[in-house]
């Protein structure tokens, strides 16, 4: 794709950004259908500001107490940055159904869990307690159910007996990068 009519994709973050990272290099490239042109972040702490400073992506921090008058804000200053994906990447606020509609249902999300096993927090140590063979990652368009929307992608991962949930959290993380552009390159390409 030229870098003319990339899709202009805004990615949300509320900490690391390890997958926002992957994402911005995985933009660059021919193959990306996609452009980052913005960071919202949660939190004005989180690292992955630091990294898009660095990278002269365009920020904002958005204080998601006063949610309502917020993603009104937030939904004026995305239609003004001509922004047309939301790609939702260690994002830990939720968004309301009004924000998810008024945003015509273009908001996917990575989930560190083989939904819809698994939905919320504390996924690996869930699945760890519960004997499971298996999780992994997935990839899925945000709806007004947490971790409910039409599954995009999604990638298998070994549970193995000495695993804790910092070690699962850690190989699945290194396949989430993977996923993500490949979860993109299914739906644009
Ligand atoms: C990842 O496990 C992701 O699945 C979850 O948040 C964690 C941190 O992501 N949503 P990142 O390093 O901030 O991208």
């Amino acid at each position: 794709m030229i870098g003319l009519n990339k899709i202009k994709t805004a990615v949300f973050i509320s900490g690391t950004g390890t997958n926002l990272k992957k994402l911005y290099k995985f933009s660059l490239t021919r193959i990306s259908p996609i452009e980052i042109d913005l960071v919202i972040s949660s939190d004005k702490n989180a690292k992955g500001l630091m990294f898009s400073k660095k990278k002269k992506i365009n920020t904002k921090v958005f204080n998601f107490k006063k949610r309502i008058i917020i993603e009104n804000k937030i939904l004026k200053y995305l239609n003004k940055k001509k922004i047309k994906l939301i790609c939702l990447a260690g994002f830990m606020k939720i968004l309301s159904r009004n924000f998810i509609r008024k945003f015509k249902g273009k908001i996917i999300n990575i989930h560190p869990s083989l939904l819809p096993k698994y939905k919320g927090l504390n996924t690996h140590q869930r699945a760890i307690k519960n004997n499971e063979k298996f999780s992994g990652c997935t990839i899925h368009f945000v709806s007004h159910k947490l971790d409910s929307g039409k599954i995009i992608l999604q990638k298998k991962v070994k549970i193995y007996k000495q695993d804790t949930p910092k070690s699962l959290a850690k190989r699945i993380l290194k396949v989430e990068h993977k996923l993500y552009p490949k979860a993109i390159i299914k739906l644009y390409c």
